[in-house]
């Protein structure tokens, strides 16, 4: 397995890089993550606030719980990871960010495109009308919120059962496929289909680099695996 010069020195001859991020990118900003000690689902039950069923259900349960998070991510600030992934958009000729998290701090940081699979908690989106709308109010006024059309409004996120945004997927593996260096940072990759481009861009060819805190199931597989935080790591890789 590599260590930090070898995946250093892969990274800097890279004109094709691509880097998924999970919520372990967003850790050191003080944003919980999902799964692991400290992680969201440990309290709560996805089923219960990140379903269509729970939705429909409640909408007002899950509206608090969304506002609570909105309220955690807004006190929040890009950190040097998010950073770190700006200064590589700028030296690579070819670059794409695919990110599982909605909390927006790769925006907040500069990041250019960012193909955001899991979509945008900053969003809304009416559930008869089908407009969606930027919304960064924090709180936000009435819960749950409504459109201007009267429908009851709906996080612009993807909840587990639910497709990808229209077209992402295919978009997130041509540049899977088409990167020599696949970074990996802060996901336990256990969520598909994200997940299943680790593998894809190792089959494809590329250098896989993955960065966590903690072994994944990906770890034996990839051609490095860093351990330790993001906002450490990612820095000195560049
Ligand atoms: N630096 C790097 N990695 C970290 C750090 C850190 N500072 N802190 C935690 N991690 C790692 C953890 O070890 C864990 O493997 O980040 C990972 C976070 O995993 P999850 O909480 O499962 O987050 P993610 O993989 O993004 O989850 C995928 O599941 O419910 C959802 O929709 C939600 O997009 C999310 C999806």
């Amino acid at each position: 397995m590599a260590d930090l010069d070898q995946a250093r020195e892969w990274l800097t001859r890279a004109d094709s890089v691509a880097v998924m991020t999970g919520a372990g990118i967003s850790a050191e900003s003080g944003i919980p993550t999902f799964r692991g000690s400290g992680g969201l689902w440990k309290d709560y039950k996805p089923e219960d606030l990140a379903t269509p069923e729970a939705f429909a259900r409640d909408p007002r349960l899950v509206w608090e719980w969304y506002n609570w998070r909105r309220e955690t991510i807004a006190k929040a600030a890009p950190n040097a990871a998010h950073r770190a992934l700006v200064e590589l958009e700028i030296r690579k000729p070819r670059f794409t960010l695919i990110t599982q998290n909605v909390d927006g701090l790769h925006d907040r940081a500069g990041s250019g495109k960012i193909l955001k699979l899991h979509g945008d908690i900053w969003r809304m989106r009416c559930t008869a009308c089908g407009a969606n709308w930027p919304d960064r109010r924090v709180p936000l006024p009435k819960l749950p919120p409504h459109c201007a059309c009267g429908g009851l409004t709906r996080p612009g996120v993807v909840w587990f059962g639910e497709p990808l945004p229209d077209g992402m997927m295919k978009e997130a593996e041509h540049a899977a496929s088409a990167a020599q260096v696949f970074l990996v940072i802060g996901t336990s990759a256990v969520v598909h289909p994200a997940a299943g481009l680790i593998p894809y861009a190792k089959q494809s060819g590329a250098r896989v680099i993955e960065i966590n805190t903690e072994p994944t199931a990906y770890s034996a597989m990839v051609d490095c695996a860093l351990l330790g935080p993001a906002g450490e790591l990612l820095p000195k890789l560049l």
